[in-house]
């Protein structure tokens, strides 16, 4: 195990040095065959202003929940080779029957493909999830088989649907679906609110593929063309957007201790949304960032702290810009590694404009409601 960490801390650090220092990378292995991946070369990485908010605190009465800079911050962001290091030595080991668990929910859909793209809903969002499905099928599948010769396909996890939902699924579902294996995992898996399920799929997925799209079942595609997104993941590795709020006021005091940071430094970040992220597959995205956010999902200090940590999630959406006043789990946890590792320069992995859109609680009729 330690070797094997050691072996990844001495590779990533050259990718890591590399991202950091001249910004522009090419991946070995390029899904992309048509959308032309080469179009970011030489785009460098650079603070996206829009993403941060870098006025000092004092200065900001107006915007009451939105980030600002700590002036009183002493803290500051370590050297990358650091980063990574403690990245990495925060994961704890995960049990051999957890892993061959999160291999086994793969194996079950073994083709490979170059694009995945995986959903999860319980009996109350299966509705919602039916406008996911409307648009993949209408908009992205047509788009991906007339303009690209990429292969893909979909693949829905069952959260606790119904026993008829079961049905109309397997009946008229023109995709793969798996039920998500809550009896051989700790308790803790069932807060389904929580997204905890959503870094295990993640995991299973990403190695069999080139690019893994996570998507809540809440989320449309405005327009089918994934062309920018699929050239923003290729180049950096990763794609996911943004809420409004102030980061460190949405993560629980135990999850920053355990990754060892300290809020008042990520008080200029942006709350990161955990609905829909895209993950290119590719040594640091696996190991440093999932990984961290698998065991983060497993330790009782991270991702669901406490006995009871659905209770954190109350009072998040207010002007009060109290450190930690309420938790976001999964979404959290992201944005925690994200800037961790890459401190500023995260704000690259938000793009300037995406054409997706959440609509929570919207019921749409798609497949058929008889068998
Ligand atoms: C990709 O983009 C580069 C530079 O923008 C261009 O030279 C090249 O012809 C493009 N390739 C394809 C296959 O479109
Ligand atoms: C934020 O502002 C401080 C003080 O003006 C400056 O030193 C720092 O470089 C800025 N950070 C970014 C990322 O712009
Ligand atoms: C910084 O510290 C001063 C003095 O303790 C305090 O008045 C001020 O509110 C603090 N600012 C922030 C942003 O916490
Ligand atoms: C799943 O794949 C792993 C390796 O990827 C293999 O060790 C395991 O035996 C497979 N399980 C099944 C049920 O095929
Ligand atoms: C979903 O839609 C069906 C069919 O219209 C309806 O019977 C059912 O009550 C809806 N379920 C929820 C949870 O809203
Ligand atoms: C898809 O989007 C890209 C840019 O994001 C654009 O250049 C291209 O023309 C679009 N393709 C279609 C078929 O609309
Ligand atoms: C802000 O939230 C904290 C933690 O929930 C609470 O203790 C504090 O009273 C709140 N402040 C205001 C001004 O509401």
């Amino acid at each position: 195990m330690k070797r094997t960490n050691t072996a990844l801390v001495v590779s990533s650090v050259a990718w890591l040095l590399l991202l950091l220092l001249y910004g522009h990378l090419h991946f070995k292995h390029d899904c992309n065959t048509n959308a032309n991946a080469t179009g970011n070369e030489g785009r460098s990485l650079i603070v996206k202003r829009g993403h941060l908010q870098n006025r000092s605190c004092p200065n900001d009465p107006k915007h009451k929940g939105y980030p600002c800079r700590d002036t009183n911050c002493t803290a500051s962001f370590p050297p990358p080779v650091q980063r990574l290091r403690t990245i990495i030595q925060s994961q704890e080991p995960i049990t051999p029957e957890h892993r061959e668990l999160i291999d086994n929910l793969a194996n079950q859909t073994n083709t490979r493909v170059n694009l995945i793209f995986v959903t999860a809903a319980s009996a109350n969002h299966y509705n919602e999830s039916q406008g996911l499905l409307k648009d993949l099928h209408e908009k992205v599948f047509p788009f991906l088989k007339t303009r690209t010769k990429l292969t893909f396909k979909l693949v829905y996890y069952d959260l606790g649907l119904s026993k008829p939902q079961q049905a109309l699924l397997r009946k008229h579902a023109k995709f793969e679906v798996i039920r998500f294996p809550f009896e051989r995992l700790p308790v803790v898996f069932k807060n389904l609110k929580t997204c905890i399920w959503k870094p295990l799929l993640v995991k299973a997925h990403l190695k069999h593929s080139d690019v893994t799209f996570w998507m809540d079942a809440s989320m449309r595609f405005k327009d089918g063309n994934l062309t920018a997104i699929l050239q923003q993941v290729n180049s950096i590795g990763l794609l996911i957007s943004r809420t409004f709020w102030m980061l460190p006021a949405h993560v629980a005091q135990p999850m920053l201790d355990y990754f060892r940071v300290k809020p008042c430094l990520l008080s200029p970040f942006y709350e990161m949304a955990g609905g829909f992220i895209v993950f290119k597959n590719e040594l640091l995205v696996q190991r440093a960032i999932v990984d961290s956010w698998v065991a983060c999902a497993f330790s009782p200090n991270c991702l669901c702290p406490g006995k009871d940590c659905i209770k954190l999630f109350g009072g998040c959406y207010n002007e009060n810009k109290t450190y930690s006043k309420c938790h976001r789990f999964d979404q959290s946890a992201m944005a925690v590694i994200l800037a961790s590792l890459f401190d500023w320069r995260a704000t690259n992995f938000i793009p300037s404009r995406l054409l997706i859109d959440f609509r929570r609680g919207e019921k749409i009729m798609y497949l058929p409601t008889r068998l």
